[in-house]
């Protein structure tokens, strides 16, 4: 009956094809270690802020006069509204968590490298929808960190081309207009945008095949009769399992910090959003969220506006620029030189200083020049790469993958 049924889709749906070309029968390296857990830990937090999503969006209104009632209303009277609420809210900081381990991974075995340049660019691409899904979503509870945070980024486009800011705002105060905008991309422009995205994402890796924590091409080495690579072993069951594993103790932290601080102290939900939006009134202090200050730091560490949002700018769209800038000889972080793991090393810890100090105030006397010194280190390591990944001292690759 079972196999009746196959055979009847099959022959109209290539579903057992599918199966065995992406799943049983898809190669994989067989030695991915605790780095390979973000890519199917990303698709689960997509999948749960879409219907997380959904379910707000059944009690939420998109109007600047019921928009932070409607959600005081989800969470104090719908049936287990502050559950879907603190699972979006969580979801949301969470999946920068998970994407920011998921792109370390590429810097530390250099998966954005020849033949993944594609995969590395539809990875930024998803990135940048990423960070306008966030900012587009923060807007909606209209309080007053989404009010005078949204304020300040349309300030920026606002001094490139008020035309386009007026375009953005709908009006000339971020207003209702703005707010049902926001939402129309929020709920269904981007998510649609992101899905696409990352079926492409995935489709592209599979064209290529995996990297994996040795940088070597598994599929170099091939079986002469069954040409399956000697280092590969099926995505399923042996990933799918392994994946499962990471799956439970993602829930495990995801649900200990809905359920036990889901503000994060501040870091995930901010105190100040808990105050309805008052146009007549700027909060004392106005931050991003957690996974934007790295970038608001270098905003504010230079005194000129244009060139601040330049700079700004820059430290995204150059991560675009990584496959042609390392010019090393090795892949993976295992054989490369001193002077690369400490590059890494130093890109990553003025990442994290940059990061805490956007969260504070800029009227602290060390604010600005230590974000000036991270800075200098953060745009360094991409400007300098082509020199010293070209210097670095590598250690021979073996042959075959090490477990
Ligand atoms: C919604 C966000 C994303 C999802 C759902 C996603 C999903 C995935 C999945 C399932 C894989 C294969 C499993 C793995 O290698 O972990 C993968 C691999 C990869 N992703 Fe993503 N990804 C996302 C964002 C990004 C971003 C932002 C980048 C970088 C800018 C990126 C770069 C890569 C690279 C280079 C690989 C290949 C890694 C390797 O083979 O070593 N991805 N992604």
């Amino acid at each position: 009956m079972m196999s009746q049924m196959m055979g009847w889709i099959d022959a109209r749906f290539p579903l057992t094809k599918v199966w065995k070309e992406h799943l049983a029968e898809y190669y994989a390296p067989k030695n991915f270690n605790f780095w390979y857990y973000f890519g199917s830990l990303a698709l689960l937090v997509l999948v749960m802020q879409i219907v997380t999503g959904i379910f707000l969006t059944m009690n939420y209104k998109p109007d600047a006069r019921f928009a932070f009632a409607s959600v005081e209303y989800i969470m104090r009277d719908v049936d287990y509204g502050w559950l879907i609420r603190y699972m979006h809210s969580t979801g949301a900081s969470m999946f920068f968590v998970v994407v920011y381990l998921h792109m370390m991974r590429g810097l530390l075995y250099g998966s954005y490298r020849q033949p993944r340049e594609l995969v590395w660019i539809i990875g930024m691409a998803i990135y940048l929808c990423l960070m306008a899904e966030a900012f587009f979503g923060y807007l909606l509870p209209w309080g007053q960190m989404s009010y005078w945070g949204a304020q300040v980024i349309v300030s920026l486009v606002d001094a490139i081309s008020p035309t386009v800011a007026l375009w953005v705002r709908g009006d000339y105060v971020i207003a209702d207009a703005t707010l049902n905008r926001f939402f129309a991309f929020h709920v269904i422009a981007l998510p649609l945008v992101l899905v696409i995205l990352v079926f492409l994402h995935i489709v592209a890796l599979h064209q290529v095949g995996s990297n994996n924590p040795d940088g070597i091409e598994i599929k170099a080495k091939k079986d002469p009769e069954t040409h399956i690579p000697l280092d590969g072993i099926p995505f399923h069951p042996y990933y799918t399992v392994k994946d499962i594993v990471g799956v439970v103790v993602f829930l495990m932290i995801y649900f200990g910090i809905i359920f036990f601080a889901p503000e994060m102290g501040g870091y995930f939900l901010e105190e100040n959003n808990f105050i309805p939006a008052d146009p007549m009134q700027t909060p004392p202090h106005i931050a991003p969220v957690w996974y934007f200050t790295p970038f608001y730091a270098i905003l504010r560490a230079i005194p000129q506006k244009q060139l601040g949002i330049a700079a700004m700018g820059l430290a995204v769209v150059i991560f675009f620029l990584l496959p042609w800038l390392d010019k090393g000889l090795v892949k993976s972080i295992r054989y490369r030189g001193t002077l690369y793991k400490v590059a890494l090393g130093a890109f990553v810890v003025s990442f994290l200083i940059l990061g805490y100090m956007g969260t504070l105030e800029p009227t602290l006397w060390y604010v600005n020049p230590v974000s000036r010194i991270c800075a200098l280190v953060y745009f360094g390591f991409f400007l300098l790469m082509p020199v010293y990944t070209k210097l670095d001292k590598t250690k021979p690759v073996p042959d075959r993958v090490t477990s």
